[in-house]
C-alpha cells in the first residue's frame, strides 16, 4: 500500500489563482521523461478524486498506470485508489499495452503515468435509475478538470483521452468487470 500525501497548508496558501489555471490549461500530448515527485503525484490523484458525487454515492474508481522508474518511490504497476492509499493492483509497465489499446496514441507511454478513470454504474443507476448514467458521466467530468487544473498549477501536462478500446483498456488494467473505464489521463513533464 501506498500512502498518498494531502496538500500541506503551505501548499494551500501558495500556488497560482484558480483563474490563472483555467486560462492556461491546454491539453498537452508532449511528454518527457523527467521523473514525478511523490508529492507532485500525490496531489494530483488526490485532486482527481476530490469531487462532488450525486447521492454521495461514488460511483468512480481510479486506477494508476505508473511506469519504471517513472515516479519517486513508487514500483512500476497499476495500482487502485482505495481511500487515501494506493494498492498495487498488478505489477509490471503497462504504459505501452494502455497507448496500444487507446487506439494508439503512443504519447501515453512516454508519461510517466496514466490516472484512469472508471466507473461502478450500479452505485448510482440503483438509485437514480437511467438518469445515474448522465451523473456518472458528470463526475468523471468533475475528476477530469481537477487533473487538468492540479496539473497546470504544478507544471505538469496531460490530455484528456476518451479514444480507447474500452475491452483492450479492460484487459490491460486487469479491471473487474463492474469498473467500466471512462477516461484516461497521461501525466508528467512537458516536452515543448
Ligand atoms: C471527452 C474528451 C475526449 C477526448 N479525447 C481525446 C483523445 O482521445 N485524444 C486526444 O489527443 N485528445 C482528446 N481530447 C482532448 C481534446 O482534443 C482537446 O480538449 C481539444 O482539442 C481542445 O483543446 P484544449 O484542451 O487544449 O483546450 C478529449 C477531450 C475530451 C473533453
Amino acid at each position: 500500500m501506498v500512502l498518498l500525501e494531502a496538500p500541506k497548508e503551505e501548499r494551500l496558501k501558495g500556488g497560482i489563482p484558480v483563474e490563472r489555471a483555467i486560462l492556461n490549461r491546454r491539453s498537452r500530448r508532449r511528454f518527457s521523461s523527467q521523473k514525478i515527485g511523490f508529492e507532485q503525484f500525490s496531489h494530483v490523484v488526490w485532486a482527481a478524486s476530490t469531487i462532488p458525487s450525486a447521492g454521495a454515492l461514488y460511483p468512480l474508481e481510479f486506477y494508476v498506470v505508473v511506469g519504471e522508474n517513472a515516479v519517486e518511490g513508487i514500483e512500476a504497476g497499476i495500482y487502485h485508489l482505495v481511500g487515501k492509499e494506493l494498492a498495487l493492483h498488478k505489477r509490471g509497465d503497462f504504459r505501452k499495452d494502455l497507448a496500444e489499446a487507446s487506439l494508439r496514441q503512443m504519447f501515453i507511454a512516454d508519461a510517466p503515468f496514466s490516472l484512469v478513470i472508471s466507473a461502478e454504474y450500479e452505485r448510482t443507476t440503483r438509485r437514480y435509475g437511467e438518469r445515474g448514467i448522465r451523473y456518472v458521466h458528470i463526475e468523471a467530468g468533475h475528476a477530469g478538470q481537477n487533473i487538468y487544473l492540479e496539473c497546470e498549477s504544478l507544471g505538469l501536462a496531460t490530455v484528456a483521452i476518451g479514444a480507447f478500446h474500452d475491452d483492450a483498456v479492460s484487459r490491460c488494467l486487469s479491471l473487474p468487470k463492474e469498473h467500466r473505464p471512462l477516461y484516461i489521463f497521461p501525466v508528467g513533464f512537458g516536452k515543448e
